[in-house]
């Protein structure tokens, strides 16, 4: 069953969580034309005043085009066991078809926030784009460009406002 938490519940699980499973879940679109992509990048904390979650994606993803037209998303956590899930959401484009029929997941729908969050996860994150910014070569480690920039490529970073946070329990 799915409970309202404090953020920081929500929050406190991510790095153990990515550096067990590889990754988790970030979630973008409009109900009815959302995408969920695997991301291995993000941060939580306070910034501004607010409890915060940033995102790396960068331009050549679908999830890109999502928040460009519709600035929220939602992170969710999977369970230990999504690793294959968790390779098919980070391999395929949604711009290929609906990667949530493909990964076996089901989306959770929320009268109170546009993006849907997954049925089978176990924790979300729901965010507000606040702040975009991007990753910029001119002021950036010449050999960090070279190891994860070859094709240029460069992240954008979402600062996401925390509006809400939810745990199974
Ligand atoms: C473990 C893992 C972590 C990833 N982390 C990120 C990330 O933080 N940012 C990013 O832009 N892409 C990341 N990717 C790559 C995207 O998930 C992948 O390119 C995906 O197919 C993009 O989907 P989309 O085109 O539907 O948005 C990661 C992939 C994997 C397997």
């Amino acid at each position: 069953m799915w409970k309202k938490a404090n953020w920081t519940e929500v929050a406190c699980r991510i790095p153990a969580l990515i550096e067990k499973v590889g990754g988790i879940f970030l979630i973008t679109g409009k109900e009815g034309q959302s995408n969920i992509m695997t991301i291995g990048w993000a941060q939580t904390g306070r910034v501004w005043g607010r409890p915060m979650a940033t995102v790396l994606v960068r331009p050549s993803r679908f999830t890109f085009e999502k928040l460009k037209e519709h600035p929220f998303f939602v992170i969710a956590l999977p369970t230990e066991d999504m690793y294959s899930a968790i390779q098919l959401c980070g391999s395929v484009s949604g711009r290929e078809g609906n990667k949530f029929q493909k990964a076996g997941l089901s989306t959770r729908h929320h009268q109170d926030f546009p993006v849907p969050s997954i049925e089978e996860c176990v924790g979300a994150l729901f965010c507000q784009v606040i702040q975009e910014t991007k990753v910029d070569p001119a002021t950036f480690p010449q050999h960090i460009i070279q190891e994860y920039y070859p094709q240029g490529d460069f992240h954008h970073i979402y600062f996401g406002e925390i509006i809400k946070a939810e745990l199974k329990t």
